[in-house]
């Protein structure tokens, strides 16, 4: 593995990023890089440090692995575009990045007696230089052929990550718990500057009780390791008539946050340790 040759199809965020990090770790070789425009190809090689822009997958060189490293959507037809083209060396490995999608979406390149993977960091790489110096311990998903799921693990320890192996079939639920981990907080951030707006507090001073806000509750959650015994508030005390005034509140200013708020507190209610009265109380104000 350590001697290796790489390919990336589609080097942008992400790929850029791991390409770096392969590259500052001595870990194979770069060949060659594809991606929509050839310019964006050439960044992307002065970037990494190492490797040649190609302008079409036709001019690629055969590797020994090719990370297709795309938007989503398009690595399926990619990737049979690769295979009718036939640069693809007998028994390399063709992986993907996407949390969401299955290695199998690959399986046209077996006809080329190539292997098959999909490795996911789940981290958010919309800055590549960061991503680089802050990828150490990044956990790594891996799926694939069995015959190359332990070197692409070996390949991806080796750069900083912690990998473990999970079933490709579960893959999107898989990913969509990375979407309430990550990006629904960034709704609730929003949804919190919202409302500190509305109560008269300056975006800079709401910003700062935001981040210390939720660094409390993260470093809370890291230390209890429960959400059931980690949640405070006013459905942890059953305070009702607080969770009134919120909704009365919220429904004056925002109809759409009053929705989410209900909808969350609802899903928040069975963390609770309230009695069946209270609760049921609680859930019609939130049903209403
Ligand atoms: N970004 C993240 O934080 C993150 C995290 C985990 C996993 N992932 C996964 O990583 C993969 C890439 O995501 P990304 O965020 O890195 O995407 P991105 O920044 O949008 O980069 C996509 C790259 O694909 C290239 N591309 C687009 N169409 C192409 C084509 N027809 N032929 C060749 N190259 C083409 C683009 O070229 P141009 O530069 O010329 O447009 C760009 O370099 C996805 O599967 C995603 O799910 C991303």
């Amino acid at each position: 593995m350590m001697n290796a040759t790489i390919n990336f199809i589609g080097a942008g965020h992400l790929g850029k990023t791991i390409g770096k990090l392969l590259v500052q770790n001595n870990i194979g070789k770069i060949l060659g890089v594809v991606n929509r425009s050839y310019d964006s190809a050439k960044e992307a090689v002065l970037f990494m440090g190492q490797g040649t822009p190609f302008s079409s997958l036709e001019e690629l060189p055969e590797a020994d692995i090719t990370f297709i490293t795309t938007p989503d959507d398009l690595i399926e037809s990619l990737c049979s575009k690769l295979v009718s083209i036939g640069h693809l060396k007998e028994k390399s490995i063709v992986l993907h990045c996407s949390g969401a999608l299955s290695s199998t979406i690959l399986n046209v390149v077996k006809s080329k007696h190539c292997f098959i993977a999909s490795v996911h960091p789940a981290r958010n790489f919309a800055d590549p230089q960061f991503g680089v110096q802050h990828y150490h311990g990044t956990f790594c998903s891996i799926e694939g052929d069995p015959e190359v799921t332990e070197k692409l693990k070996y390949l991806f320890d080796a750069i900083g990550s912690i990998t473990y192996f999970i079933d490709g079939h579960k893959k999107a639920i898989y990913h969509a718990a990375g979407v309430f981990a990550s990006n629904y907080l960034i709704t609730l951030s929003k949804a919190n500057l919202d409302c500190l707006k509305e109560a008269g507090v300056s975006d800079e001073i709401a910003f700062e009780i935001m981040i210390s806000l939720m660094s409390d509750t993260l470093n809370n959650l890291k230390k209890i390791k429960s959400p059931e015994k980690t949640l405070t508030g006013p459905l942890k005390r059953g305070d009702l008539k607080t969770i009134e005034k919120h909704i009365a509140a919220l429904e004056d200013t925002n109809k759409m946050m009053s929705h989410l708020y209900k909808t969350l507190a609802l899903s928040t209610l069975p963390l609770t340790s309230l009695s069946k009265e209270k609760s049921e109380a609680i859930n019609s104000i939130l049903s209403s």
